[in-house]
């Protein structure tokens, strides 16, 4: 069987590796499309492949209706808005994820950057620290589980809300677990975003949610910018000087924030959660491992489009 990744942004050496390793050692034969400019690119590189390990890439029906040979596809990470999920599914095309193997590089990156608001982005001026402030996790997922417990270590208080996560489950683990969204970010001087990006989701936080936080409330968004209501984020920090917005996913008007806002917004210059050897080993090498049982032995575990 063919194996192709498609990475517009690449794994690390190590982990292309050891994808190579996996895939090779079963017998299939590895093909790499790294860096590529245009959906055309992906989709020449896809018609003769059996099985597509992709991150952030699109894999829309055109990508799906050019893969003649294609059984499976496994988006190597957690969220998989990119993934035309039905289309997959017409065609009868296995579509996974790997959840949590690269919660841990997203979990540290949303913490830094708390860190890098409250100390005036490492430029000069009093800034404040995270003990004694209270962070609101919006989804208690594998992401938010690790971004709570190493909050807990630099002194913030936790608070969460998940409608889909038990409240005794969060209890157990030290959260204040908040009675409606609008409570958290009531009580919250962090919000920090986990939240997928679905059709319930998407333009969901703006300025219905953020003019309740309290004084110099900061909102964090490792999640999607696309659960973010741009045309509100930008009223609300017009209305409210003291609120700061930081995204690892630049919004649509980022050059709008910056010039509006200054200081008080920053956007990563590529999304770089995820960007860790770490994090591209442990979710490459699943993608592989996955795609490897499932022509093993037929191992849907991850499958995301289950009839
Ligand atoms: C994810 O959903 O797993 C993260 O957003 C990582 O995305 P990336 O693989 O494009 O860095």
């Amino acid at each position: 069987m063919k194996v192709l990744v498609a990475t517009e942004k690449p794994f690390a050496k190590a982990a292309v590796d050891g994808i190579r390793e996996i895939v090779e050692g079963a017998g299939h034969t590895l093909a790499l499309l790294e860096k590529y400019a245009s959906a055309d690119e992906l989709l020449n590189a896809v018609a003769d492949a059996d099985a597509l390990i992709v991150r952030s890439d699109k894999v829309t029906r055109d990508v799906v209706n050019a893969a003649n040979n294609l059984k499976i596809v496994v988006r190597a990470g957690a969220g998989f808005d990119n993934l035309d999920l039905p289309a997959c599914t017409e065609k009868d095309i296995v579509a996974m994820n790997t959840p949590g193997q690269n919660s841990n590089a997203v979990a540290e990156l949303a913490v830094a950057m708390m860190v890098y608001m409250s100390r005036n982005q490492f430029t000069s001026g009093t800034g404040s620290e995270l003990k004694g402030k209270t962070l609101g996790i919006q989804a208690y997922g594998n992401v938010g589980r690790l971004v709570a417990n190493i909050a807990r270590g630099f002194g913030m208080n936790i608070m969460a809300f998940d409608p889909f996560v038990p409240a005794e489950k969060m209890e157990a683990e030290g959260v204040t677990v908040a009675a409606t969204l609008e409570d958290l970010y009531k009580n919250s001087n962090f919000i920090s975003l986990h939240i997928p990006a679905t059709p319930q989701t998407k333009g969901s936080i703006g300025r219905n949610l953020m003019s309740l936080m309290p004084k110099g409330g900061c909102v964090v968004n490792t999640a999607r910018k696309e659960v973010i209501n741009e045309e509100e984020l930008i009223a609300v920090l017009a209305e409210r000087e003291d609120l700061k917005y930081i995204t690892d996913i630049a919004a649509d008007r980022q050059a709008e924030l910056n010039e509006k806002f200054g200081k008080r917004v920053f956007a990563t210059p590529k999304k770089m959660g995820a960007e860790t050897a770490e994090a591209n080993i442990n979710a490459g090498l699943a993608a592989a491992n996955q795609i490897v049982k499932f022509f093993a032995t037929g191992d849907t575990t991850f499958q995301l489009n289950k009839k």
